[in-house]
């Protein structure tokens, strides 16, 4: 695995691949990014990753020194999945004195963008420089940040941006909780009670895949029941919806690409996840 700092030995370093796949991260890296880092391998035969802590998508109140830096351990673990280039930039010179950034409205505005002022328009605008950089067939993105990817691939079609996109399932931990780098600050025993919440998804999308059976599409007084349940669960709630997943706008009946979407606070952790509402969607 060849790793290079700038952007020049990247570009440099791209030209000796054909087929390129293309993996963006922030390190800390767990079973999530490597199972990406394996489908770009298999799809193009080559995988670069991207190591990058953005500054540009911190608010100043989020702590971007607290974020996990752990270069040698992600180093290894990409190796290990035959990863051929990791490209790990100087801040100074990726982020430093840019004057245009990439504001991708409407799939922005609601849940995660609503939260997090101006969190995407970092995300869109450092993806953008990573692939004008990086220059990838394929870019991979894991759907556990379903929102990010709506806005990737909406930015990608509107900006005639030329590659793919593949979006990977979430990757779990053997209880259902989300592979996040967050989970390192919960206790193994909090670990296992935060898993509820995934269960509590799964529950809300029987019960709307049935209603759906029976004609009864209506989401609004399962939503809330669900809600009242992760509450009473100990679980900050801080949205739980069924969505379109490429407006990522909420909607009021269940078809078969709709997604529950939920952001809830355990403990000190703040936790996203969302799936399919039904199970082969
Ligand atoms: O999902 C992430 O880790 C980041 O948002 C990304 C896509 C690497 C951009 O910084």
């Amino acid at each position: 695995m060849k790793v290079v700092r700038t952007i020049a030995e990247c570009r440099a370093a791209r030209r000796e691949f054909s087929a390129l796949g293309f993996v963006p991260t922030m390190g800390a890296f767990h079973e999530g990014h490597l199972s990406l880092m394996r489908a770009a391998k298999a799809a193009c035969g080559s995988c670069a990753v991207s190591l990058f802590v953005n500054p540009l998508q911190f608010a100043p109140t989020d702590d971007l020194a607290k974020y996990p830096r752990q270069h040698e351990q992600d180093f290894a673990m990409a190796e290990s999945v035959g990863v051929d280039l990791m490209f790990v930039p100087d801040p100074t010179e990726l982020t430093q004195n840019i004057q245009t950034t990439v504001a991708v409205s409407g799939v922005s505005a609601l849940y995660e963008g609503e939260r997090r002022p101006g969190h995407f328009e970092g995300v869109a605008t450092i993806v953008a420089k990573l692939f004008g950089i990086v220059q990838p067939d394929i870019a991979f993105f894991g759907l556990k940040d379903l929102q990010q990817c709506a806005v990737i691939r909406r930015m990608v079609s509107d900006l005639n941006m030329p590659l793919s996109l593949r979006f990977e399932e979430t990757v779990r931990e053997p209880s259902g909780l989300a592979m996040s780098s967050r989970n390192q600050y919960f206790s193994p025993a909090q670990k296992v009670e935060a898993s509820e919440l995934y269960r509590v998804l799964v529950q809300t999308a029987d019960t709307l895949a049935k209603g759906v059976s029976h004609s009864n599409s209506n989401v609004n007084p399962v939503l809330k029941a669900a809600t009242g349940t992760l509450k009473d669960l100990g679980f900050g709630v801080e949205y739980l919806d069924a969505v379109d997943p490429n407006t990522m706008l909420p909607i009021t009946h269940i078809d078969e690409d709709s997604r529950l979407v939920v952001a809830a606070k355990f403990h000190t952790v703040r936790l996203i996840d969302n799936i399919p509402v039904f199970k082969n969607s």
